[in-house]
């Protein structure tokens, strides 16, 4: 068992796994990293990178130099096996290793809202990136859709359908982190315009989808 950023008591290898089961279509990743328009030549940090299937579509799309960093061992241990010549790291994102050479972009996908102090990741993310460096993020957004799609899945109804069963059991696992995150958006916002300047935010059914570039602090 762990005790998570929010104290919330659950099985960590079936957090983890549901964690990654969801939105598992690489097509509709693709799309959606082609927006934050990362070059081939842009050494790119997954952070958060779990079992590393964005990894592995940036090494498709041809971008050279990518690093994988993550708090789960388990997950590593996938993400290094899907993507055997890239370089994987253990650490959390609240307190990132001192890297040798900077990133042009970090990518985060769906990780800043399971961490209890984001800023302090905001802050870390600062420290890594070049500066001219791009962070690029995807995360949920707070919509009344959103409430209506978490309370579809809350419903033991939707563990018998093929299509909600996983996003209903990841959501189950992380209700709670959820609800934080959807209650601190404002908050957010605020703090990530103190270290980033906006490049674009753009919305979707369920997320946001932003690049922002390093300000100078
Ligand atoms: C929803 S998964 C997203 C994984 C991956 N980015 C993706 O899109 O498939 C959230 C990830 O954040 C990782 N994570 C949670 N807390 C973390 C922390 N403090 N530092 C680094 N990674 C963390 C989890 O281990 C998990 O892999």
């Amino acid at each position: 068992m762990l005790l998570d950023s929010f104290n919330v008591k659950r099985s960590i290898k079936s957090w983890e796994d549901d964690c990654v089961t969801t939105r598992r279509s690489k097509n509709f990743r693709k799309r959606r990293l082609k927006l934050f328009g990362i070059k081939k030549s842009d050494r790119v940090l997954d952070l958060g990178c779990g079992d590393g299937l964005n990894t592995q579509i940036l090494t498709e799309i041809g971008v050279r130099d990518v690093v994988g960093l993550d708090i789960s061992k388990n997950l590593l241990s996938k993400a290094s096996k899907n993507n055997p010549k890239i370089i994987f790291i253990r650490a959390s994102a609240e307190k990132m290793p001192v890297f040798r050479r900077k990133f042009n972009v970090v990518l985060v996908d769906s990780v800043l809202h399971h961490l209890k102090r984001y800023d302090k990741a905001l802050m870390e993310i600062n420290k890594v990136l070049l500066p001219s460096g791009y962070l690029c993020f995807i995360e949920p957004r707070r919509l009344t859709l959103r409430k209506l799609y978490d309370f579809i899945c809350s419903l033991p109804i939707s563990g018998y359908i093929p299509f909600l069963r996983e996003r209903s059991r990841s959501y189950l696992g992380e209700k709670d982190i959820m609800e934080h995150w959807l209650r601190t958006e404002e908050v957010f916002f605020k703090d990530l315009n103190k270290f980033f300047i906006k490049c674009f935010l753009k919305l979707d059914l369920l997320s946001y989808i932003g690049k922002f570039r390093k300000r100078k602090l």
